[in-house]
């Protein structure tokens, strides 16, 4: 493989990619709101099956709309070795987050036709739908189903904010495809992606190379008290779930700080019904986000949270409904995958550390059913899930360096199908 060491990716060419895909639901502050499955995504979708056209790709799409550009290898016949990441962004996400690890991808693929560079397995880019779960919870479905994780027929069922299904609008886009969703061998996966967090800047790292990933526990919480007058009920006989649900967010954070440095809970959205200025609301409804890299203490925080609301809800005479939605235990990614990214990093001369992702990505999905490992570059100020969110030129062709050698490190190789 000696040859590929001098192989180079064109850094210009990636980033004017990632800036033409940034314009596809820029927001002012410079950033991008391109929810799953809106006519942005479908927009950003198209351009994507456009270039990856012009690079001489094969397209397919499953039928939860998940975007495989395949690169014939020699021998077609093969498990691919698959790179991507998603599209879709939060309300207020940035340029970078998903759309780095599929443009990376795609860099790869037009950087192996220009040195007509043949590799003995085929090389596919993915697009996964619905990384970020905000419109359609939870996060990773479309990976989550390709990897068994969930039935397609739940995944259809999810519904937005406005009652619309996953199934009906990921069709209304036209991207409901005909592959059945996991009969699609991998024969190993590599997802590139900005860190999302502030390490390696401060360590003065390019490349993360990424050993596994924390778990996570998503819960929606409804509590139900009774709506009544603000002038004339008496402090005494509220039942105000808006007051129980200040307290659960005070709980929520407490039992962070007792679980520091790793434990983080958010409580990211809420919604008070009647949401009115002289109503005593009624009932809220809030989301808890759980993360720790320890599956014990992530069980651990979930029982301190279910005996604090209960305690909140009892005490204020209040009704608690709470549900899990989403449970990703912590993962680590395959050693030979890990290797094949350290050594990347070491042929392609970039300063590298080992780091585990505080953020979920669909590779750890993915590593469920084939091996794979993640690459990291820096992002500025750590900052993600925000519209300034920022990566320099340099650091996404070093990631897209490093990426193209562990992929053909993986894409070259002799030997059986293993997958
Ligand atoms: O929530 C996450 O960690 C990812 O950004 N979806
Ligand atoms: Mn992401
Ligand atoms: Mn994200």
């Amino acid at each position: 493989m000696s040859e590929a060491r001098n192989l180079s990716i064109d850094g210009g060419r990636l980033w004017a990619s990632i800036m033409e895909m940034a314009k596809i639901g820029a927001t002012v502050k410079g950033g991008c709101n391109r929810l799953a499955l809106t006519d942005l995504d479908r927009e950003a979708r198209d351009l994507f099956a456009g270039w990856c056209r012009d690079a001489s790709c094969t397209i397919r799409i499953d039928q939860m709309g998940n975007i495989f550009a395949r690169r014939a290898g020699l021998d077609d016949t093969l498990a691919p070795v698959v790179t991507g990441s998603h599209l879709d962004t939060q309300p207020t996400g940035g340029k970078f987050d998903g759309v780095y690890g599929v443009l990376a991808g795609l860099e790869l693929i037009r950087s192996l036709n220009d040195l007509g560079y043949q590799t003995k397995r085929s090389i596919e880019v993915v697009v996964w739908t619905n990384e970020e779960g905000c419109r359609f919870p939870p996060s990773m479905v479309a990976s989550g189903v390709f990897a068994g994780k969930f039935s397609l027929a739940e995944a259809y069922a999810v519904t937005d904010p406005d009652g619309v299904t996953l199934g009906d609008a990921l069709a209304r886009i036209g991207y409901a495809g005909d592959e059945a969703v996991g009969r699609h061998p991998i024969h190993a996966y590599f997802e590139a992606h900005i860190e999302q967090g502030p390490i390696l800047e401060a360590e003065g790292k390019t490349i993360g190379v990424v050993t596994g990933a924390q778990g996570m526990r998503w819960y929606e919480v409804t509590l139900t008290g009774a709506e009544s007058h603000a002038g004339t009920t008496p402090m005494e006989r509220r039942k105000d779930a808006l007051l129980g649900a200040a307290r659960l967010i005070a709980l929520v954070n407490g039992i962070a700080l007792a679980g520091a440095p790793d434990a983080r809970l958010t409580v990211g959205m809420i919604e008070a019904f009647p949401n009115s200025r002289n109503v005593i609301p009624g009932q809220t409804f809030c989301t808890i986000d759980t993360r720790h890299p320890v599956d014990a203490t992530l069980t651990a925080l979930d029982a301190d949270l279910r005996d604090g609301i209960g305690a909140i809800a009892a005490d204020m005479g209040l009704e608690l409904e709470i549900e899990e939605i989403l449970y990703s235990p912590p993962v680590t990614f395959d050693a030979d995958c890990v290797a094949a990214v350290a050594d990347a990093a070491a042929a392609t001369g970039h300063a590298s550390m080992q780091i585990v992702s505080g953020a979920g990505h669909d590779a750890c999905n993915i590593a469920a059913v084939a091996p794979a490992a993640m690459i990291f570059i820096p992002c500025v100020d750590g900052i993600s899930h925000n519209e300034i969110e920022h990566a320099s030129q340099a650091d996404c062709a070093a990631g897209c360096e490093v990426l193209l050698h562990a992929v053909l490190a993986k894409a070259g190789e002799a030997g059986n199908d293993a997958c």
